[in-house]
């Protein structure tokens, strides 16, 4: 198992570590640094126990390697000890009796801070909306709700919401046999920019990637043009009904133990000339009670030889349930691993071969990490051998 050189900011300490390509950030927290604050919970994502921040973002920290956290900024539950935004909540959570057991508390805690600080004065609905990726085995949320509620009355929505540290050194250095750096430019086909910071609403995700696939421009542009022929190539989506540019459809998607079917509809418009195509829409999952809106822009140009370039930016957000989701950075992989299927299905498809049984089926959150994880070791490992 490679090992992997870290150099991060946790609660402002600089901290330097040498960890497996597979150690979770909550390890690094809990096991080395000793910040039991961070609790672990499901270790699948899903309770919210483990939340931090990293740069400013609340991230599930027991699906968050350590080695991709190099250069970032960690803030636990504990580096909120001197901070006035978060002594009112904790005071809140008591009174109105937000917390019996305490094992959501510390995620509770970092999500209604974040809450605060994005929207400042809200109400009952929205904080539940955003807090649904927290879950609670005790307490029945009312006493959590109010108690948020109550310290957004009045607030102002703010842009910054990270205590800054102090210099103070606190640096871990863990024996390995053969330390090697974890910083590395990838090497994959699929190429993925950092989200757009320019132009994406509010509230919302985005991201953009470019796919080489080889094949001339036009041929690709014919197929792409055909939105039943893309939905095949794409993992869990299903076209059920086309009628002129309104369509509507199925997205199938496995994240851990939630099984969701969004079923929604959208507007497809497509520049021929240009060869961009647009689909913007929104679907619910009932089960759940998730619902998305997105929109997807590609552009077809042509490659460096004979093949072509597909440039892809795709601008989503989540509520309900899977809200917990939204600004995790591993939803940019499992994105970047869902691409990675659709390019090889797509060409695949204009090869006129069959597209892999196993490829269209909906793909649960293990596949997809799994397939993320290989992807990251195969990087890791390229970057060793230079
Ligand atoms: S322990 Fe990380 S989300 Fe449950
Ligand atoms: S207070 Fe016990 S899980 Fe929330």
């Amino acid at each position: 198992m490679p090992m992997l050189d870290i150099s991060l900011t946790v609660n402002g300490h600089p901290v330097k570590a040498t960890v497996e390509a597979r150690t979770q950030l909550s390890e690094l927290l809990r096991e080395e640094l000793n910040l039991t604050g961070t609790h672990v919970g499901c270790e699948q994502g899903v309770c919210g126990a483990c939340t931090v921040f990293v740069d400013g973002k609340p991230q599930r920290s027991c699906i968050s390697y350590a080695g991709d956290c190099d250069g970032s900024s960690v803030t636990t539950i504990e580096g909120f000890d001197d901070d006035a935004l978060m002594d009112q909540l904790r005071d809140a959570f008591s009174r109105h009796h937000g917390l019996q057991c305490g094992f959501c508390t510390p995620g509770m805690l970092i999500t209604a801070r974040d809450i605060i600080v994005r929207f400042g004065e809200t109400s009952a609905a929205r904080i539940r909306e955003e807090l649904s990726g927290n879950l609670c085995r005790c307490t029945g949320y009312v006493g959590i709700v109010e108690a948020i509620e109550e310290v957004s009355k009045g607030k102002a929505a703010l842009k910054s919401s990270i205590p800054v540290a102090t210099t103070e050194k606190a640096v871990i250095a863990k024996p390995a046999d053969a330390p090697r750096k974890a910083s590395g430019a990838p090497t994959r086909s699929v190429a993925t920019a950092p989200p757009a910071a320019a132009g994406v609403r509010k509230g919302w995700s985005s991201i953009e990637q470019r796919l080489n696939v080889g094949f001339p421009p036009e041929v690709v542009w014919d197929r792409l043009a055909d939105i039943r022929q893309v939905s095949s190539c794409l993992p869990g989506a299903e076209v059920t009904e086309l009628e002129g540019d309104r369509l509507k459809g199925l997205m199938n998607v496995a994240l851990g133990p939630m099984k969701v079917a969004f079923n929604g509809d959208g507007k497809v418009l497509l520049d021929q000339q240009k060869r961009i195509g647009r689909l913007s829409g929104g679907g619910r999952d009932v089960g759940s009670g998730s619902t998305t809106e997105g929109e997807l822009t590609w552009r077809v140009l042509q490659g460096e030889s004979s093949d072509s370039l597909i440039q892809v930016s795709l601008s989503w957000r989540l509520s309900g349930r899977l809200a917990q989701f939204n600004r995790v950075g591993l939803v940019q992989d499992v994105i970047q691993r869902l691409a990675s299927i659709f390019v090889s299905n797509l060409e695949a498809s204009l090869k006129g071969e069959a597209i892999s049984e196993r490829s269209v089926k909906p793909l649960g959150l293990g596949s997809l990490m799994w397939g993320v994880f290989k992807a990251r070791l195969v990087r890791w490992r390229g970057t060793e051998s230079q």
